[in-house]
């Protein structure tokens, strides 16, 4: 069986996409801007849990010129509990290149969209085929899968040199005249028929063009080498408050929930919890505390990570020193930062609490 023929492949996938296309929010909408959000939205995110997220957001930011002069604090908050909080920030810093270098008009060509600040070559590509009709592929994780499968790529599809393959192979296969419909045909095959671990090959538009499928390997494309389990990991977190106010510290760039503010701790090294607990207390925030009882147990899985520990309450020996990236609040202003969501979960807690133990807060029924 030789390679599947690029027509063949064309009218298939645009048919089946004509009479299943799901209807979703950015569907219905060519304005770029609105494109754009959901591309950077919806990368490693399912379409359930990224439609709300992608209404509030537009919500809040209707155009580009509102979400260029938000403070990236009002972003990371509607972005809260979404994950892979560095998209946020490539999505703000695009949002204002447009700005200062477009006019606030998304550009209209692949070229002038990767050179954007914090795009890659796949919002790239969805955005121009999409929203601009410029045939080029959009290759996320959903397209290398049909294409390792369809054309029987037995090789790892981790590395650089085979996802250039597929981007070469993309590229030809593109429809010209459709080119949007085309790449979000080929994502949506990847999403809800040709699945990772039980592809519905029966309902599948490709089924007799598929070479995994002629030689029966399906579930065994594509090849990966990446873990697929999360790494475990023990974490400690404090809980520092006085009467009112509480302790936070936002999480550096680059790292698990990085950018969101939260409470001081993180992964251990390996000493005793309260060891660990003291010493990433006095690097994040400058100050010695007095460590009391847990409050919480953590058990939190991420994509790469999987935390296990506990959050302990904390009192302050002295006053901490609030800067750029410490912040000594009342626990109601905490709340409304962009928070790890658990760490807000925690806070929320202590605070409902307190008031349902003080005398201010005690309804008496007459
Ligand atoms: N995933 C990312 N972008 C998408 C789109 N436009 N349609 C369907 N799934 C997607």
């Amino acid at each position: 069986m030789g390679d599947p023929s690029r027509d063949d492949v064309r009218s298939r996938l645009l048919s089946w996409y004509g009479a299943n296309r799901r209807d979703l929010p950015w569907r219905r909408s060519r304005d770029p801007y609105r494109i754009l959000v959901a591309e950077y939205l919806l990368q490693r995110t399912r379409i359930a849990s990224g439609t709300p997220y992608y209404e509030r957001f537009l919500e809040r930011f209707p155009t580009v010129r509102d979400l260029a002069a938000a403070p990236f604090d009002d972003v990371l908050t509607v972005w809260e509990g979404l994950g892979f909080y560095g998209r946020a920030r490539n999505l703000h810093v695009a949002a204002q290149a447009v700005v200062e270098r477009h006019h606030g008009m998304i550009p209209q060509s692949y070229h002038d969209l990767m050179a954007l600040p914090g795009i890659g070559p796949y919002t790239a590509g969805a955005v121009a085929s999409i929203a601009f009709g410029i045939p080029v592929p959009a290759v996320d994780g959903n397209v290398i899968r049909v294409i390792a499968r369809l054309f029987r790529i037995r090789e790892n599809v981790t590395s650089g040199a085979v996802r250039r393959r597929i981007t070469e192979i993309a590229g030809k296969l593109v429809s010209p005249e459709q080119p949007g419909a085309f790449n979000q045909a080929l994502m949506e095959l990847g999403a809800t028929v040709c699945t990772p671990s039980a592809p519905a090959c029966i309902r599948c538009p490709l089924e007799r063009l598929c070479l995994a499928r002629a030689a029966g390997e399906e579930r065994t494309l594509p090849i990966s080498s990446r873990p697929r389990s999360p790494r475990a990991v023990s974490v400690v977190f404090a809980l520092v408050t006085d009467n009112r106010r509480v302790l936070v510290v936002r999480r550096p760039r680059g790292q698990l929930l990085g950018g969101l503010w939260a409470l001081p701790g993180g992964e251990r090294s390996g000493r005793s919890e309260t060891a660990d607990l003291k010493s990433s207390i006095r690097t994040q925030a400058g100050i010695e505390v007095r460590v009391g009882p847990r409050w919480s147990r953590v058990n939190r899985t991420f994509s790469h990570r999987k935390w296990s520990g506990s959050i302990y309450r904390c009192s302050p020996l002295g006053r901490p020193k609030g800067t750029e990236s410490v912040r000594w609040i009342l626990r109601e202003e905490a709340l409304r930062l962009p928070l790890v969501p658990f760490h807000r979960e925690a806070i929320q807690a202590l605070a409902g609490l307190e008031s349902f133990g003080s005398a201010d807060n005690i309804q008496i029924s007459q």
